[in-house]
């Protein structure tokens, strides 16, 4: 089929290992006064705060700390920060760490030029108030291999309000520049790693499948899936080596290129509300329904999960179309179980009375994208499946 694809990119990306060396000079560029946003306490124990604040002082540039960023930021998370910024006349946003951290950094740097609560902007119910301002520069500095929010032009948000995980999305919300510094992930735990690895494998390949795919973003995501693939497990198991964090890390820049311009499908879709009512990690829950959503999508996309299974360097020899999609599935179990992703949630005490609240809040443009059509039935099969409630 002829398609005309749109791809949006960050305005400079920066990859490689001491890449952050070059924060002070690219902040210079684009300001002199910068909200610094931060998680919880890692990147001050790591000494990466340190080395970027001198980095800013020794460019001349002042600076203000915003921090103990949750795990899963809020409507006032993001209305506290712009607050902040407004205050100190901040003209430059500069974000250190997971894709909670820089969704945070995006989401002020969308508001501090922007109208009202952050909440007006959120795509809830098709909603969602247009931004009427460029944002404020924004660098993007990622220290888990995961979201891809580096290179993606949305925030997702929580909104406590009306129970919900939905995102701002704008073009202007692309980082102005993506800084990614393989080394900074050096520290992450091996869960973490792997959870991570885990939303960036999804990522990858709901893109690769959705109906909005295109051209440019398949050959990344192809790439892509053959990193995770090779490097994932040495990632998790090996934390120090630093060639698989740098596929890692390489990875999950795709991955956000890839969903930011393609869309993403039904483990996304199912993943957001499953993080509202049970707190379950993003990376979790996405990598726990990967396989099933595989599953549920092979006969639509047989072709391109054959490909998949190719990239992750299957024999397919002697295999039919349907047999090689197949392999691509048990392949990504194969590498989710080495990494220590269990096949279900069991654990989380997920109750079936609360599956038609969970398909309420998977209804958007994830689930629309995914390539085969999804009925609430199909939905609940999926979450019958990936609870283990069968
Ligand atoms: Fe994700």
């Amino acid at each position: 089929m002829n398609k005309v694809g749109e791809f949006y990119t960050p305005g400079k990306i920066i990859f490689g290992p001491g890449g952050l060396s070059q924060v002070g000079i690219e902040a210079k560029r684009l300001g002199n006064k910068v909200l610094v946003v931060l998680g919880r306490s890692a990147m001050r124990k790591s000494g990466a705060l340190d080395r970027l604040t001198r980095l800013l002082k020794e460019n001349n540039l002042e600076y203000i700390i915003y921090e103990n960023i949750p795990s899963d930021p809020t409507v006032e998370t993001v209305d506290t920060g712009t607050s902040l910024a407004r205050k100190e006349s901040c003209n430059l946003v500069i974000a250190l760490g997971g894709g909670s951290v820089l969704d945070t950094g995006k989401a002020i740097s969308a508001m501090v030029t922007n109208e009202g609560s952050v909440a007006d902007y959120q795509e809830i119910e098709g909603k969602g108030k247009k931004f009427q301002h460029k944002t404020l520069p924004f660098v993007a500095i990622p220290t888990t291999s995961g979201t891809g929010s580096e290179a993606t032009k949305n925030a997702v948000i929580t909104n406590t309000k009306f129970s919900l995980k939905k995102s701002i999305r704008d073009p202007w919300l692309i980082p102005k520049v993506a800084l990614v510094d393989p080394e900074l992930t050096l520290s992450l735990p091996p869960y973490m790693t792997a959870v991570c690895g885990g939303d960036a494998l999804t990522q990858c390949i709901e893109s690769y499948l959705g109906k909005k795919s295109q051209e440019i973003t398949d050959i990344l995501a192809l790439h892509a899936i053959g990193s995770i693939g090779k490097s994932l497990v040495k990632a998790v198991k090996e934390g120090k080596n630093l060639e698989a964090r740098k596929d890692m890390a390489m990875a999950a820049l795709l991955s956000g290129l890839c969903l930011s311009n393609s869309g993403l499908g039904a483990a996304h879709a199912l993943s957001h509300p499953l993080g509202v009512y049970y707190k379950i990690p993003h990376g979790l829950s996405c990598a726990v329904l990967l396989p099933y959503v595989m599953e549920f999508n092979l006969p639509v996309v047989t072709k391109k999960l054959a490909k998949i299974a190719r990239s992750l360097g299957e024999d397919l020899s002697l295999l039919s179309e349907t047999e090689a999609a197949q392999r691509a599935v048990e392949k990504i179990k194969e590498i989710l179980s080495a990494v220590g992703i269990k096949e279900n949630l069991s654990e989380w005490g997920i109750k079936e009375k609360d599956f038609s609240q969970l398909i309420k809040g998977a209804k958007g443009g994830s689930l629309n994208n995914n390539p085969r059509n999804t009925s609430d039935e199909d939905l609940i099969e999926l979450l019958y499946k990936m609870t283990g409630l069968y």
